[in-house]
């Protein structure tokens, strides 16, 4: 399976993506976590991207699709993927149909605006693992340790409420008009994300269950 995970940001895209890279034994591949990576390993790629990741603007299409390119060279993407948060504008989406990388399905996750900041807000990722909790509705076991990989649990430097807000605006400019470009060709769902995380991963089973 080939799916590409679509929606604003704290949607749950990152959350879901991890069950279903569980469930069906392909990789869950973030574009943001990659970008965030070559920031902390400060690789040539990093240090361009750094400034575009503070204010919650998209780094320049070519260099996230080179960054994707390479990723998906490696062995574990054979038997399919999930991209989540990729493709995030109309021309990396179109870059990718002409590369070609393949997409079986798009699953769009939607949510209100409201819900987004308090999401954020009380979002914690591991250091090492990439893991994600929230300190409310999907808290580790241990306050401030992953479950996973016994890695401490860190607030994202772009989840603060001015840089969340220019993340939202991002989306709905350059990212929503993906939701036509994919309906037009078949390959858009969408589910709700506004429920408790088990019952939209629920949605999210059902709703690939129907395309398969
Ligand atoms: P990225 O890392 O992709 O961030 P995002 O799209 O803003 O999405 P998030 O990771 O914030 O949200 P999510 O939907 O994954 O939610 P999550 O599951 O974590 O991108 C960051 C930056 O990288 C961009 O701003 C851009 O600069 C750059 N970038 C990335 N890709 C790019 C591209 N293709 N082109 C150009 N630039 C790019 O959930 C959020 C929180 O809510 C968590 O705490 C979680 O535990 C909780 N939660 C999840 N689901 C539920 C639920 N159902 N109920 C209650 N709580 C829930
Ligand atoms: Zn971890």
């Amino acid at each position: 399976m080939k799916l590409v995970l679509l929606g604003p940001p704290g949607a749950g895209k990152g959350t879901q993506a991890e069950k279903l890279a569980k469930k069906f034994q392909i990789p869950a591949i973030s574009t943001g976590r990659i970008i965030r990576n070559a920031i902390a390993e400060n690789t040539p790629a990093g240090i361009q991207a750094k400034a575009f990741i503070d204010r919650g603007e998209l780094v320049p299409d070519d260099d996230v699709v080179e960054m994707v390119k390479e990723r998906l060279k490696e062995d574990d993407c054979k038997s399919g993927y999930i991209l989540d948060g990729f493709p995030r504008t109309l021309s990396q989406a179109e870059i990718m149909d002409r590369l070609p990388i393949l997409v079986d399905l798009v699953l769009e996750i939607h949510v209100d605006e409201d819900i987004i900041v308090e999401r954020l807000s009380g979002r914690r990722e591991c250091k090492v693992c990439g893991a994600t909790y929230h300190i409310h509705d999907n808290p580790p076991k241990q306050e401030g340790v992953c479950d996973k990989c016994g890695g401490p649990l860190v607030r994202r430097e772009d989840d603060v409420p001015e840089i969340i807000r220019n993340r939202i605006k991002v989306y709905s400019e350059q990212t929503e008009p993906l939701k036509e470009y994919y309906q037009a060709k078949g390959l858009l769902v969408s589910v709700t994300g506004r429920d408790k995380v088990e019952d939209t991963t629920k949605a999210v089973m059902e709703a690939i269950g129907e395309r398969q």
